[in-house]
């Protein structure tokens, strides 16, 4: 490890350098973090793609994480040398569509993670389309919890903030927004994606049931393999009329269709 840094309470920033080879990560990718010398917890945990560069021939791969139990509470306490066992990148991360012109992303808390890693990836697209906007909507519970909101600025055209309790930006959640700005998005030209909480993700699924603009979001599950083998991150999704069907986070996602996914 050659970093970990808290950048708000609770909340942390951690680099790692990796000494074997590994395939760039595809943004919405993620990685499964292990103690390897703690067999308590033994399971390793799922943690989204922050940042991917290669410097003199070393991979570096950056995680934004919130403290929320026992695991992240011991990565947390860490210190730079530590040595971790990383698994990935796995799963299927975000499509990216390079002709849209306009990118919106919407960020809960930590969610704001892969989507940054996102920003960065279609900053660097060759320029498909002149004047390619990227506007991101980001809500926390309170000013302290709004984490990496500096980088995801450099990144982005526009940045809109709300905070529940009204200590930064807009008072309120970070859908209001986006729905005040919903109708101004051309269909055919834009793609959102978004991570965050359930509810927040619930909420988004509601207000674009009836909108031909495309959405994807990145969903979070309890992990115990991250490899496909153990089902337990299984969710439901729509396969028919009222038909439903499981898929597994860790294998066909964590990124999904907003409308394949069954939010009921
Ligand atoms: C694909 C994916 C990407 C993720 N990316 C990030 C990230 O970039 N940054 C980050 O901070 N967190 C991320 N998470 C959530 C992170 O994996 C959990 O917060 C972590 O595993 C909790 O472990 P713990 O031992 O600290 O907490 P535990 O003691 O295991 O649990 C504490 C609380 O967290 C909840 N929890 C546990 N595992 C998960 C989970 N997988 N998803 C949601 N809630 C969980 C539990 O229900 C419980 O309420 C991601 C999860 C997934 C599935
Ligand atoms: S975590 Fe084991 S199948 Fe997904």
């Amino acid at each position: 490890m050659l970093s970990n840094r808290e950048t708000a309470p609770g909340h942390f920033h951690m680099v790692l350098g990796l000494p074997v080879p590994i395939a760039d990560p595809v943004p919405g990718q993620f990685v499964m973090v292990r103690m390897p010398d703690r067999l308590d917890p033994l399971l390793a945990r799922p943690l989204g793609i922050y940042g991917f560069s290669r410097q003199a021939g070393e991979a570096r791969l950056e995680l934004l994480y919130r403290v929320a139990g026992k695991g992240t509470a011991l990565l947390s306490g860490l210190s730079t040398g530590r040595v971790l066992q990383v698994l990935g990148p796995l799963g299927r991360g975000f499509r990216i569509v390079p002709e849209l012109r306009t990118v919106i992303l919407v960020a809960g808390g930590i969610g704001i993670a892969p989507l940054t890693f996102l920003a960065e990836h279609y900053r660097g697209l060759p320029a498909v389309v002149e004047g390619r906007e990227i506007v991101c909507y980001v809500g926390a519970r309170c000013s302290e919890a709004l984490v990496g909101l500096e980088r995801m600025e450099a990144l982005c055209s526009r940045v809109v903030v709300t905070t529940d309790d009204g200590t930064c930006g807009a008072c309120g959640i970070v859908t209001e927004p986006l729905g005040l700005d919903l109708p101004s998005f051309r269909p055919g030209a834009t793609v959102i994606y978004a991570c965050g909480p359930g509810a927040m993700l619930r909420c988004l699924a509601d207000m674009l049931r009836e909108s031909p603009v495309p959405c994807q979001v990145s969903v979070e599950e309890r992990m115990a393999c991250g490899l496909g083998a153990c089902l337990g991150c299984a969710v439901a999704i729509r396969s028919g009329e009222n038909a439903l069907s499981y898929v597994r986070v860790c294998k066909e996602g964590p990124v999904f269709d907003i409308h394949e996914l069954d939010w009921k």
